[in-house]
């Protein structure tokens, strides 16, 4: 039985999810960045995983190299494909309409999600609204346990479940969606410093959304933040990262630089995050 599970995660929580979920299923761990520009992805698994984090739920929620590398992937229509979402925020409203649009895109590609799963962990450094709990210790508590769970559904082949539910609470949320879409198109203008008039579309904006991504004076130049831009973003030149509009606003920089010297829109001083029982030698394996 031939097991793949790609990922793609800038602070490492999709990572843990996908090492774990890997370990216990006997999968082969792929970074999605290194796979990422084929013109195709052709894959013989008979089981595919994709682990992913959720960004800008009511937007796509998916990100655009994920939406990129699910383009690229072949022959998936008759294999047992499940998705993991992991989100900061309350997963039946973050993770469900991402997994929503994902299994939309898998579609277009011939194929199909069979499975979908999430699980919440910490919010990567873009603040929490003030109305959502964030208890971190249960957060990774409950995540294991969210993960025993899953691989057993995994290893028995189970389809989706509460499929019913799950359109209806999409539905109803739909309205609220499509507000907020507007909302986030609008702040991403902002940090990519375009004209509040840009035509530009949603993952050019992302791309440029570096245009807000700035070193301090503590950065040494160690290169770091090069190394880990699962974008290839990043190069630096004269001992300082430069950013290249390439950018898929993973926070792996930020969270990641050992001076603590990235900062962002969003970013409290002195404060990073990255999943614990991650480490940088963990991101930086197979990159590229
Ligand atoms: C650009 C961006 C947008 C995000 N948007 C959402 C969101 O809409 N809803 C949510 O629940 N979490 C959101 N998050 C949080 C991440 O989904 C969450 O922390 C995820 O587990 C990070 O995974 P990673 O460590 O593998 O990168 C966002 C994170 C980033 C960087
Ligand atoms: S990781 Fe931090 S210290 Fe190192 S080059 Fe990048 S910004 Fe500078
Ligand atoms: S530049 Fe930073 S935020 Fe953008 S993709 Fe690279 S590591 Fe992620």
């Amino acid at each position: 039985m031939n097991i793949e599970v790609y990922y793609f995660s800038g602070t490492g929580n999709s990572l843990y999810v996908a090492c774990s979920i890997a370990e216990k299923i006997n999968g082969t761990l792929i970074p999605i960045a290194s796979v990422v520009g084929q013109s195709k992805i052709e894959t013989t698994a008979d089981v595919i995983g994709i682990v992913f984090p959720a960004y800008l739920a009511q937007h796509t929620g998916v990100p655009v190299m994920v939406e990129k590398f699910v383009r690229k992937l072949k022959n998936t229509n008759s294999r047992y494909v499940f998705a993991v979402c992991t989100c900061g925020g309350y997963e039946n409203v973050n993770a469900l309409p991402t997994l929503k649009n994902l299994g939309r895109i898998i579609r277009k590609s011939g194929g199909k999600l069979t499975a979908e799963f999430s699980v919440r962990l910490p919010m990567n450094n873009l603040q929490y609204p003030p109305y959502v709990k964030h208890d971190h210790d249960k957060m990774f508590s409950d995540s294991h346990k969210k993960i025993e769970d899953i691989c057993k559904r995994i290893k028995k082949r189970k389809k989706n479940k509460h499929q019913i539910l799950k359109s209806l609470l999409n539905l109803t949320m739909t309205p609220l969606y499509l507000m907020l879409k507007n909302l986030y198109v609008n702040d991403l203008k902002k940090k990519a410093k375009v004209s509040p008039d840009s035509t530009l579309s949603f993952p050019e904006l992302i791309y440029l959304s570096d245009n807000s991504i700035f070193s301090t004076e503590a950065c040494n130049g160690c290169g770091v933040c090069e190394k880990i831009c699962p974008a290839g973003n990043i190069k630096i030149i004269n001992d300082k990262p430069i950013w290249q509009n390439h950018c898929e606003m993973c926070m792996a920089c930020t969270e990641w630089c050992p001076q603590q010297a990235v900062n962002h829109w969003n970013r409290k001083e002195g404060v990073t995050y990255h999943h614990p029982d991650v480490k940088l030698s963990d991101m930086l394996i197979n990159l590229k």
